[in-house]
């Protein structure tokens, strides 16, 4: 690193860093866009006390004191380093989950950071990365309850040429993690029978939060294009999301834009997944439309909630009296997606999901369960033997859905999670490029992944 960066020590919003392009030679190069940077800033991970539920106090994890934490932007090409103050009575971690960075900064369980402890995550973030990503901690068998108690946010990584640069954006966190009346999170009693039905479908809350806040309303003018990021940070609730049955843009998934914008009406969210959307409002000054889950059964029928077939709404989007703008045109090509070349697939993995298992086991740290080869090309079948949704997460590498059911995939987009439905198969392709290390992958569902629905991947 060529200069001493910029520490933000305990900034509430981590506002980013501009310290130095790394050469002169990389400087020239992006002569007619931002240069790459070196950014450092400090994620404090503490208890806070905050208001979500209006005139209630609730007893938080917070970074930088905010639920969700501040929201991180970097650039492609950026070379990030992120010191951890971990303030918390317990071990902890920060997995920045999607990226494609080395395993030593990849904040899984196997790399706790003691209670007082400072920990640095390094990386870099190569071209291509732009997309919507988020961070959140991942300490062993505690990863639902740090996440449930406020720790997680966004990080969204951009393109210096974005296509849809200059369309007006917005970021929705969405979780619905359970707070109680009182407005005390909510964990229910393990030796309960609530604890046992959480076990089983991963704890849902009643309502969901978008950035923190419940109902907030959105504005967008008439005629205006918004871009929407979407990340799901919920426990296990898979958001099958309806904007008043309009239509509306899918652009981009976990791992960015798509080639090309595809229309549709309602689009399913597992948790951990994220989603790039175009949106308009409804044409009409003053009026609005409400963006909501749609009933979307994931469940087994022993534990089924009983208000699971209820509409949930998430936020209204109200079209403003302000006098119409002409929306800028939506490129037809975003950027160019291309299938992985599976010619060279060497090896072929079965990864077969059971309630709680991957492949008949439960995770062990010190045990590596798949051996993989640096570089490899490999072709993954993943099979959901059981009744309920698992979605299916690998760190550490984007991958390509290449068929569900047999279905093939109509266009390639990058992935790093894929819910597998009640008694279904995907077969994924992934290329074990750039780092190798220990990679875990395992169900997102938190309840799951804390009970041991998780293995390691070695690439070496
Ligand atoms: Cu969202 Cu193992 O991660
Ligand atoms: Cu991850
Ligand atoms: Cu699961």
């Amino acid at each position: 690193m060529s200069s001493s960066p910029i520490v933000l020590a305990g900034a509430a919003i981590a506002t980013l860093a501009l310290v130095s392009s790394p050469s002169t030679a990389n400087r020239q190069a992006a002569a007619s866009t931002p240069g790459p940077r070196i950014v450092e800033l400090t994620l404090t991970a503490a208890p806070a006390r905050l208001a979500l539920l209006p005139g209630k106090p609730t007893d938080v994890l917070a970074y930088n004191g905010t639920v969700p934490g501040p929201v991180l932007e970097f650039r492609e090409g950026d070379s990030v380093i992120i010191h951890l103050r971990n303030q918390l009575p317990v071990p902890t971690t920060i997995h920045w989950h999607g990226l494609h960075i080395p395993s030593t900064s990849d904040g899984s369980a196997l790399d706790p950071v003691a209670p007082g402890a400072t920990h640095d995550y390094v990386f870099r973030l190569l071209p291509g990365s732009a997309g919507t990503y988020w961070y959140h901690p991942h300490p062993d068998h505690e990863t639902g309850y740090q996440i449930g108690m406020g720790l997680y946010g966004a990080l969204i990584v951009r393109d210096p040429n974005d296509p849809l640069a200059g369309i007006p954006e917005r970021l929705l966190v969405l979780s619905d993690s359970r707070i109680a009346e009182d407005g005390s999170v909510h964990f229910a009693d393990p030796a309960s029978e609530a604890g046992a039905v959480d076990r089983e479908n991963g704890r849902e809350g009643e309502r969901i939060f978008v950035n923190g806040t419940l109902d907030p309303t959105l504005t967008i003018r008439r005629g205006e294009v918004q871009r929407w990021r979407i990340v799901n940070a919920a426990a296990a609730r898979v958001l099958r999301l309806s904007l008043g049955g309009r239509p509306f843009l899918h652009v981009g998934n976990d791992g960015g834009l798509f080639e090309r914008p595809v229309e549709r009406r309602e689009i399913l969210v597992a948790n951990s997944e994220r989603v790039e959307l175009l949106v308009r409002g409804a044409p009409a000054a003053d009026s609005t439309l409400t963006l909501s889950t749609l009933p979307y059964d994931r469940y087994i029928p022993q534990t089924r909630p009983r208000d699971w077939n209820r509409e949930r709404p998430i936020l209204t989007l109200r079209t403003s009296s302000a006098p119409p703008v002409r929306a800028r045109p939506i490129p037809e090509r975003l950027r160019h997606v291309a299938w992985i070349d599976t010619t060279t697939v060497s090896v072929r993995r079965v990864f077969a999901l059971s309630q709680g298992l991957i492949n008949g086991r439960t995770m062990d740290m010190a045990r590596v369960d798949e051996h993989a080869s640096l570089g490899a090309t490999e072709i993954w079948e993943i099979e959901n033997l059981v009744g309920m949704d698992h979605p299916f997460h690998l760190h550490g590498f984007q991958f390509q859905v290449l068929d569900r059911d047999g279905v093939p995939e109509p266009f390639p987009s990058w992935k790093d999670v894929v819910n597998l439905p009640k008694h279904s198969t995907a077969r994924i392709v992934v290329r074990l490029d750039d780092y190798p290390g220990k990679w875990m992958y395992h169900c997102h569902i938190l309840d799951h992944e804390d009970h041991g629905m998780m293995g390691v991947l070695e690439v070496k």
